[in-house]
């Protein structure tokens, strides 16, 4: 789909990029040439995503453990990467999500996926932000939201509020650093199976098959696709995008948003046979 060098001397730091969308996107911007970081909790999945990627791609990728949801941490780790050289794209990828009924989570439960999602985007957004505007240096920020930003969503409120925040983010600082060369824009991925979030979200296998229905193109999304498009965003080809979110669901959200939708699937042949006038429409 690409040049092999798209991403080539770009320096990346892509969060939560031990697992899922974050590793597969790892993956294919050290295949078009990018030096990759990426950061999580967990130390022993970042040594294997990075050994495994490393081994796959033969590009350079380095890790660092590092819960976002502390600024201390998040500040230690970019200084850290400053000391090998600036980052050019920095992608907030880490999140936490799980089904739920509002009205039986705790405080905690709030605190962690806001944390993560909210907080974390802010603390490497600045740390990240505040060294490229004093060095004059552009840079691009990738954010991953979710489609019901807009529209909110029963049972994943946490997230919800949260995603809505990182979008409004998105684009106040597309306007307010735009002008020195930072550029922020966000992808809207609709469902795409990956381990942690699959499990978590879609509890009972045969909840696919529903989940499908609500998808016009009738599958969910894959991670390459994923990381095609955000390849696409971080890259100078996508120079004059700023702003933007872009929605990837196969046209999901629309579905549910359009009044007649569910309506006119449920109407047989004939049904529809009946509804058209009685006189023959024209043919010209
Ligand atoms: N339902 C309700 N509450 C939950 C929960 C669930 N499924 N899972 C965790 N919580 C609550 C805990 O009870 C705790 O609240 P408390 O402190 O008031 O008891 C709080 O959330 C934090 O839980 P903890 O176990 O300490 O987890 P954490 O903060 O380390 O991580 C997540 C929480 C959401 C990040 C965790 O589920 C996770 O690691 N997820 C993987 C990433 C992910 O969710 N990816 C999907 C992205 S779409």
């Amino acid at each position: 789909m690409f040049q092999n060098d798209l991403l080539r001397g770009k320096r990346i730091l892509i969060t939560g990029g031990g697992t899922g969308l974050g590793k597969a996107t790892a993956q294919r911007f050290l295949e078009l040439g990018a030096e990759v970081y990426i950061c999580g909790r967990r130390e022993d999945v970042l040594i294997a995503t990075a050994r495994e990627l490393g081994e796959r791609t033969k590009g350079r990728i380095h890790f660092r453990r590092c819960d976002v949801r502390d600024p201390a941490a998040v500040e230690e780790m970019i200084a850290a990467i400053w000391t090998e050289g600036s980052l050019d794209v920095l992608m907030n990828n880490a999140a936490g999500n799980f089904l739920a009924r509002t009205e039986e989570l705790s405080l905690g439960a709030f605190q962690s996926v806001i944390g993560i999602v909210l907080m974390g985007t802010l603390h490497t957004t600045l740390a990240c932000g505040r060294r490229w505007l004093q060095a004059r240096r552009p840079a691009v920020v990738l954010n991953v939201t979710t489609t019901y930003t807009e529209s909110g969503s029963a049972y994943v409120v946490p997230s919800a509020v949260s995603k809505a925040g990182v979008q409004a983010l998105t684009r106040s600082l597309a306007v307010e650093w735009g002008n020195r060369g930072i550029r922020m824009n966000a992808i809207a991925p609709g469902p795409v199976p990956t381990e942690g979030a699959f499990s978590r979200l879609l509890p009972r296998p045969e909840l696919e098959q529903l989940a499908k229905q609500k998808i016009p193109l009738g599958r969910f999304g894959t991670v390459e696709e994923f990381a095609n498009l955000a390849a696409f965003l971080v890259s100078d080809g996508s120079g004059y995008i700023n702003g933007e979110v872009v929605t990837m669901d196969g046209g999901e959200w629309l579905q549910g948003a359009g009044e007649f939708t569910a309506l006119g699937r449920q109407l047989t042949d004939k049904e529809w046979e009946t509804m058209k006038p009685k006189k023959p429409l024209p043919t010209k």
